[in-house]
């Protein structure tokens, strides 16, 4: 019996120290994506700003038939999914890079016929087919984005950036909750 006892506490030891050792290993990825900033870490957008925005993109929707959503940098799926649950008349598309949360947005998404996951590049992307586009992402990838989006995206169409500027390109809107972290931006395609 204290045999038993015995491997029942060593397979609890083993389990903490494994569930540590993963979460030191993600959390090292954060650190380190971070420093290097050359891209974004997987993180969703949420809080305050999310609420908003996705109140902001809902009202828009609300009252239109047949449009094309786009999350470019799509992370775990987070935004995508409530709006494509709310507006089964439009159809959403998330593009990620990254495999793990691409591969956790496919299977989240499975019973939504109007929600698809790309693995790919935001830069290689057709945009040409969106009428609205979302980010989340970082001023370096929206200065390097943003004459592509001008290039390519049809007239009317709309640009929400969380955070960061499209730059030489003025916003028709600007939606702030105090400070710059808590603001979005609403663009015009001419
Ligand atoms: C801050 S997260 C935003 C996630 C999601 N849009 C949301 O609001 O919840 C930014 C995401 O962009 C992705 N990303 C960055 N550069 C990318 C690229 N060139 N192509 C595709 N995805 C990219 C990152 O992997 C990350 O998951």
């Amino acid at each position: 019996m204290s045999d038993i006892l015995l491997y029942i506490l060593l397979l609890l030891l083993l389990i903490i120290v494994l569930v540590i050792f993963v979460v030191s290993i993600v959390a090292i990825y954060f650190f380190i994506s971070s420093c290097f900033m050359r891209y974004p870490p997987p993180i969703p957008s949420s809080g305050r700003l999310k609420d908003k925005v996705l109140e902001d993109i809902c009202a828009y929707l609300q009252d239109k038939e047949g449009l094309t959503f786009m999350d470019l940098g799509s992370g775990w799926g987070t935004l995508l999914l409530p709006l494509a649950k709310r507006f089964p008349q439009h159809r959403f598309i998330g593009v990620e890079r990254a495999f793990t949360p691409y591969a956790a947005s496919v299977l989240r998404a499975h019973n939504l016929p109007n929600l698809h996951f790309e693995h790919g590049d935001i830069f290689k992307t057709d945009i040409k087919r969106c009428d609205v586009i979302f980010c989340f992402l970082m001023q370096k990838l929206m200065d390097g984005l943003t004459p592509r989006l001008k290039e390519n995206l049809r007239s009317g169409a709309y640009v929400y950036s969380c955070r960061f500027t499209c730059p030489n390109w003025p916003p028709e809107r600007t939606v702030s909750l105090g400070t710059p972290y808590e603001t979005f931006y609403v663009y015009r395609q001419e």
